[in-house]
């Protein structure tokens, strides 16, 4: 039976970032699969509470009613069993934002903030354009899986180190960390007095075999010193509405934060984000999400399967969470941006790992959140690429 997810919908004259950002690319009809944005229409309770809104002809200045903050509460509670409270969140025009409040409240000009590449690459841009320190501490690739380097993070900590960005689930090798694994790192957080700041975006897009654990829910003793960014934008595809919540339960951290926020001019909120993320995080968005991951986790398996048989050489990693998937081309070819130069040539068009940081080299970063028939058409231009490099 087709699935609303196998509509091919064309995006052009939307000025996608996905499909315009190389315009020759749209032109030379490359399949984008790059950026974190899907091919989907936003479920229909979203575009019907947008239409409706947007047929009021109004569109002033916009306050964050009560009813946006209760669909907050109850999708964390709901979803992850959160119990949170009105007043611990912020709004914020997107988590990169948020993040660049958090590096603005928590830390000094010269302060080192640690990040665990290869991670979403805006995390390098927040630090440093902020004037900090960037400290890698690289993630270790074990058995096809990333795992965190926990001893090289503790001696990467000295007096200076203020903060670590966790990004959970990860961009982009797709792991969903374990309470274990958050346990550990927290520890090490603790003993050496640093802020974690956790982007859980992705929480959301997890795969049936896993489940994501909100770090402030694991560990609530350490309210003190987490910082949660979440956001319908990734679940729901409607990051072009750019609403954000940070979750911040600790009165102390909590006024910190708002202040950089406030600082930049952040209080208002965008009028369809508003209807929007009432919409998404309504029952009717649930359902659309179970279908959804369904979906990308039906895609998911093509890509295994597909790869299994037609990409020699090249491993697929497991994929946890996320719709981003993290493949190794070590064995195929050393330079990743010349693989992706390739691939272009042969007419897909897909993240290289080295963008992320290091770690990255030699990997791809592939978005499968399309149109499977999309997603099988790249697959065989995937293929007839990599066959073109000479052994
Ligand atoms: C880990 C992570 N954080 C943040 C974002 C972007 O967040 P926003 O669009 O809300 O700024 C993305 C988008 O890909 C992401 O992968």
């Amino acid at each position: 039976m087709p699935s609303e997810f196998d509509t091919v919908i064309d995006r052009s004259g939307t000025h996608a970032f996905k499909w315009e950002f190389r315009r020759h690319c749209r032109d030379r009809g490359i399949i984008p699969l790059w950026v974190a944005d899907m091919d989907f229409e936003a479920p229909e309770v979203v575009r019907r509470a947008v239409r409706e809104r947007a047929a009021h002809g109004i569109y002033g200045y916009t306050l964050l009613p009560d009813s946006y903050f209760q669909s907050v509460i109850s999708w964390m509670a709901r979803r992850f069993d959160w119990e949170i409270r009105k007043k611990w969140i912020v709004f914020t025009p997107g988590v990169v934002p948020a993040l660049n409040f958090a590096v603005q409240a928590f830390t000094e000009p010269g302060d080192r903030i640690i990040v665990q590449p290869p991670v979403y690459y805006p995390f390098f841009q927040a630090v440093e354009n902020n004037r900090r320190e960037l400290v890698h501490n690289p993630l270790l690739t074990e058995n096809s899986r990333c795992v965190m380097d926990l001893e090289r993070l503790r001696n990467s900590i000295d007096a200076r180190t203020r903060l670590l960005i966790l990004c959970s689930p990860h961009n982009p090798t797709g792991r969903v960390w374990t309470p274990e694994e958050l346990k550990d790192l927290a520890e090490i957080c603790v003993e050496r007095d640093l802020i974690i700041v956790t982007d859980e975006i992705h929480a959301d897009l997890v795969s049936p075999e896993h489940s994501h654990t909100p770090l402030a829910v694991l560990l609530p003793e350490l309210a003190d010193r987490i910082v949660t960014c979440t956001s319908p934008n990734k679940t729901f595809n409607i990051a072009g509405l750019q609403t954000a919540n940070v979750i911040i339960s600790d009165k102390g951290l909590r006024q910190r934060f708002q202040h950089a926020a406030h600082s930049a001019g952040i209080e208002l909120a965008n009028v369809f984000g508003v209807v929007a993320l009432e919409a998404a995080y309504s029952t009717g968005g649930e359902a659309w999400l179970t279908r959804l991951l369904d979906y990308l986790w039906g895609n998911f398996a093509l890509l295994q399967d597909f790869g299994a048989h037609h990409f020699p050489g090249l491993r697929v990693f497991p994929l946890e969470g996320t719709y981003l998937a993290w493949l190794d081309c070590r064995d195929l070819h050393p330079d990743d941006k010349k693989l992706k130069d390739v691939l272009l040539r042969h007419g897909v068009w897909l993240d290289e790992g080295s963008k992320f940081g290091p770690g990255g080299e030699g990997f791809l970063r592939l978005n499968i959140a399309c149109p499977r028939s999309q997603l099988a058409e790249a697959l065989e231009r995937m293929a007839a690429a990599f066959s073109s490099i000479p052994k």
